[in-house]
C-alpha cells in the first residue's frame, strides 16, 4: 500500500469502529456529564486461598480497540479494607478501612494512549469480606468511552516487588476468583462520589472517645475530636459538603475556621464549603459535649470533591466520615487544638459507638444547607 493509503486507512479506522460498535455515551470537553460511572455491573474480586493479612496484588492491563486512542480514565474503587491504586506504576490514591468499603473514592487519571495497567495492593484483616471492586471509565480522544469493570478478566498474586509497574509481565498469574456482585452481601450498597455531592449518614457510625465505660455511660464533659484528609497526589480540593451531630452539642471548625453549631441530634447540620484558596490538607476539628452522663456519640459525613482535572475535566472525590481514622482527646483540651497545624499524633483513635440508624439514637433529620462558606 502506497504511504498515503495507510494513512487514511488510518485516518479512517476510528469512524468505522465508532459507527459498528457502541462505545457508551457519545460526550464533549464542555458537557461531558461528570456522573455516568456506577458499580451496578462490577463484581467483588479477590485471590484465591488468601491468608489473612498478606498482601495482594490485583491487575486489569486494558488495549484499546484499533484505531482508538485513550486520553483519560475517571475510576470508582473501593475495598474491604486497606488499598492502594496504581496506574501504569504511578501511586494514585489509597483507602482506609471504612466499615466494610462502603465509601469508594472516585480518582481522574490521564492515560497512556494504547495499553495501560490498572493496579490495586490490597489487604484484609480476615479472610471472609476481602474484595476489591472497581469501575473504570475510559475516554478516548475522539471523547467517546469503555467501560471496564472488575471481573474474573483481572490477574491476581500475593504483591511481588514491581507488580504495579506497566513492565511487570502477569501472564502466570491466576485470573481473580469472583466472591460477589456488586449490592450482595456481605458488602451491601456502596456510597460514591458525585457532583454535585450526596451526603448521607447511611452506612455511617457514631463514635467517642476511646475511654467508653463498659456499659456504656459516658460521663458529662467535652472531648475533642480531629481528622485530618490529605488529598491524593495531584488532586486539589474544591469544596466540602459536611452533614455532623453530636448527642449533645457540637462546635465545628475546618482548618480553623469555626463553621457551625448543633445543640440537638435530631437535627444534623449541613455545611458546604468552597475552597478558594487550594488548601494541602483538610483538618475537621469538633468540640463535642455530653451534657449529662449516659451515651455519647459524634457523627460526621463529609464528601470532598475536587478541582475539574485531567484532559476530560473530570472530578474526583472522597469521602471523610467518623471512623478509627478520627482522633480524639480524653482529660484536657490543649489549646489551639482546633488549628490545622496542632500535632494529634500522639491522641487516640476513636472507637465506634453504634451504627447510623440504630438505637439508642435512630434515624435523624438533616436540616437546610446552610448558605455556603468560602475560605
Ligand atoms: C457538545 O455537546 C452539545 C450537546 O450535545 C452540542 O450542542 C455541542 O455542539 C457539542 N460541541 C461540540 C464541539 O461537539
Ligand atoms: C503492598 O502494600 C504494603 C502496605 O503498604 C507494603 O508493605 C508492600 O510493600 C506493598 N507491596 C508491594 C509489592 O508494593
Amino acid at each position: 500500500m502506497p504511504f498515503l493509503s495507510i494513512l487514511f486507512a488510518f485516518l479512517l479506522t476510528p469512524v468505522a469502529i465508532c459507527s459498528t460498535i457502541s462505545h457508551g455515551s457519545e460526550a464533549n470537553l464542555t458537557t461531558r456529564d461528570t456522573s455516568p460511572i456506577s458499580l451496578s455491573n462490577s463484581e467483588w474480586i479477590w485471590q484465591t486461598g488468601f491468608v489473612a493479612n498478606s498482601f495482594v496484588g490485583l491487575r486489569k492491563g486494558f488495549t484499546p480497540p484499533l484505531g482508538k486512542s485513550l486520553i483519560a480514565a475517571e475510576v470508582v474503587i473501593t475495598a474491604s479494607n486497606r488499598f492502594s491504586f496504581y496506574v501504569n506504576g504511578d501511586f494514585i490514591g489509597n483507602g482506609t478501612p471504612v466499615i466494610r468499603g462502603r465509601f469508594a473514592q472516585r480518582f481522574c487519571i490521564d492515560l497512556l494512549p494504547s495499553f495501560n495497567v490498572f493496579a490495586v495492593n490490597a489487604t484484609d484483616s480476615t479472610v471472609d469480606e476481602a474484595a476489591m471492586i472497581a469501575t473504570i471509565l475510559l475516554t478516548y480522544s475522539d471523547l467517546t468511552t469503555d467501560t471496564l469493570v472488575s471481573d474474573a478478566s483481572w490477574r491476581v498474586h500475593k504483591t511481588v516487588a514491581g507488580f504495579e509497574q506497566l513492565s511487570f509481565d502477569d501472564t502466570t498469574w491466576p485470573v481473580a476468583t469472583v466472591r460477589g456482585s456488586f449490592g450482595d452481601d456481605p458488602w451491601d450498597e456502596i456510597n460514591i462520589p458525585a457532583s454535585p455531592p450526596v451526603v448521607s449518614f447511611d452506612r455511617g457510625e457514631w463514635i467517642w472517645t476511646d475511654a467508653v465505660p463498659a456499659g456504656g455511660t459516658i460521663p458529662a464533659g467535652s472531648r475533642a475530636f480531629r481528622r485530618t484528609f490529605t488529598p491524593a497526589p495531584g488532586q486539589v480540593a474544591a469544596s466540602a459538603s459536611i452533614i455532623v451531630s453530636v448527642d449533645n452539642a457540637y462546635t465545628l471548625w475546618v482548618n480553623g475556621v469555626k463553621i457551625g453549631t448543633g445543640s440537638n441530634f435530631n437535627t444534623a447540620q449541613h455545611y458546604n464549603i468552597n475552597f478558594a484558596t487550594a488548601p494541602e490538607e483538610i483538618v475537621f476539628a469538633v468540640l463535642a459535649t455530653n451534657s449529662a452522663a449516659g451515651p455519647a456519640g459524634l457523627i460526621f459525613a463529609a464528601e470532598i470533591n475536587m478541582v475539574p482535572s485531567g484532559r476530560v475535566g473530570c472530578i474526583a472525590g472522597a469521602f471523610a466520615l467518623t471512623d478509627a481514622s478520627w482522633v480524639s482527646t480524653k482529660g484536657m483540651i490543649p489549646a489551639g487544638w482546633e488549628q490545622p497545624g496542632f500535632d494529634d499524633s500522639s491522641w487516640p483513635a476513636a472507637v465506634g459507638v453504634g451504627a447510623f440508624p440504630n438505637s439508642p439514637w435512630g434515624k435523624i433529620t438533616i436540616g437546610a444547607a446552610a448558605p455556603t462558606i468560602t475560605m
